[in-house]
């Protein structure tokens, strides 16, 4: 996001300078593995037509691609699950009332058809979900690389990674950034920081009511090489004993373990509060349930979990928010972003932060995703102590 602002930025502002704590491409992202989800299905009509406005800068960003691979394929988006769970129900009913108002095709699928077509097994019979032929898959890194292309050979924006920086402060003049290495001074500030987000507005006495996820990602060797699927979502009802039934898969790539099938719980067991808190390897339990899933409903691929990493999604304690991206209330110098899983929008969120930034406004309506001051915000106890995993994706 960070990246896609600065590359928006670049035709107004006089200088840029990005700077990362990590390196680039491996910052604090919320899903682990190469690939993202790029569906235009929402339960929310506003979300739907943030998806159909990114697409235009997502076909800009192709053209400038430097990798092989499309940056976006389109193999389609599969979504199914449960009809009669509620929170399913909810989400591919709702996408599907979204998707007839505003135009969007699909085609409706009963479960017979889905495990014909797409060879899944051993799902109910009472199953139901839809295609939508014009989802796909994010190649992240070449997203990252183009954009960090694009920036150098501009001659205008300087990137930094390694840099950590310490403190935010807004002031009158401008904004300073205490990093390890000194001070820094800047007109304009975008903070596009994930979980490390309320660790920066720590100085300022204001947190955003975030909760952090600890989310795990892995791959599964195909049998045979004809074996492959969509990107696809399934909403299964949530099991006793910790299985919130929610996974979601991509096609095979080549760009990101070839051979394999990206596999991957859309839930979490490790909710924090602050990124310390990180575990230092996979959780067991999410990659143990994401292995049996494939074992029970995938016969094209070995049930062996392999390449597992684990990433944060710093989500807005408030289900119901799907991100934060607004002005810090503090100053309209800094501009925040913060979301669990958004890679799908990443021109356009680039492009909104550097309008706001740059403008003060932007034309895209980002209402719902204000940074409420003294409203009544769900706490973030009460977002640690909910059953684990069964908020949806967005
Ligand atoms: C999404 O479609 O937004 C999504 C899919 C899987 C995990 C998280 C988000």
């Amino acid at each position: 996001m960070g990246l896609a602002a600065a590359y928006h930025a670049l035709p107004d502002a006089e200088r840029i300078l990005v700077l990362e704590q990590a390196r680039f491409g491996h910052g604090g992202s919320s899903s682990g593995g190469g690939t993202r989800q790029f569906r235009i299905q929402y339960a929310e009509e506003y979300m739907a037509r943030l998806v159909l406005d990114s697409i235009p800068l997502w076909d800009d960003l192709e053209r400038h691609r430097v990798t092989e691979h499309p940056l976006r394929s389109q193999v389609g988006s599969l979504w199914f699950g449960d009809p009669d769970v509620d929170s399913s129900e909810g989400q591919i009913k709702k996408a599907i009332e979204v998707m007839d108002r505003v135009g969007i095709e699909y085609e409706p699928l009963k479960m017979p058809e889905i495990e014909r077509r797409f060879r899944f097994v051993g799902l109910p019979a009472a199953y139901e979900g839809f295609f939508q032929p014009r989802g796909g898959t994010i190649h992240v890194p070449g997203t990252v690389d183009t954009l960090v292309t694009l920036l150098r050979s501009s001659g205008r924006a300087t990137l930094l990674a390694g840099v950590e920086v310490n403190a935010v402060v807004p002031g009158e003049e401008g904004v300073r950034l205490e990093t390890a290495g000194g001070t820094i001074r800047a007109d304009k500030v975008v903070l596009a920081a994930g979980p490390y987000t309320n660790r920066l507005l720590r100085g300022l006495g204001f947190q955003l009511d975030l909760v952090i996820w600890q989310m795990v990602s892995c791959y599964f060797r195909k049998r045979h090489s004809r074996v492959d699927y969509p990107s696809w979502f399934a909403f299964e009802p949530p099991a006793p004993h910790y299985d919130p039934g929610l996974y979601y898969g991509f096609e095979e790539v080549d760009w990101s373990h070839p051979g394999y099938i990206r596999v991957a719980p859309a839930f979490a067991l490790h909710h924090l509060s602050d990124p310390r808190e990180r575990q230092p390897r996979p959780e067991p339990m999410d990659l143990w349930l994401t292995a049996r899933w494939v074992r029970e409903h995938m016969p094209g691929l070995e049930p062996e979990p392999r390449f597992a990493s684990t990433c944060l999604a710093a989500l807005p304690a408030d289900p119901a928010k799907k991100m934060f991206l607004d002005f810090l209330p503090a100053s309209r110098r800094v501009v925040v972003f913060t979301a669990g899983w958004a890679f799908k929008f990443v021109p356009l969120i680039g492009k909104i932060l550097a309008d706001l930034a740059v403008r003060g406004e932007t034309r895209y309506d980002v209402s719902p995703f204000r940074i409420e001051t003294g409203g009544e915000e769900a706490p973030l106890e009460e977002a640690l102590a909910a059953p684990r995993g069964r908020r949806l994706p967005f």
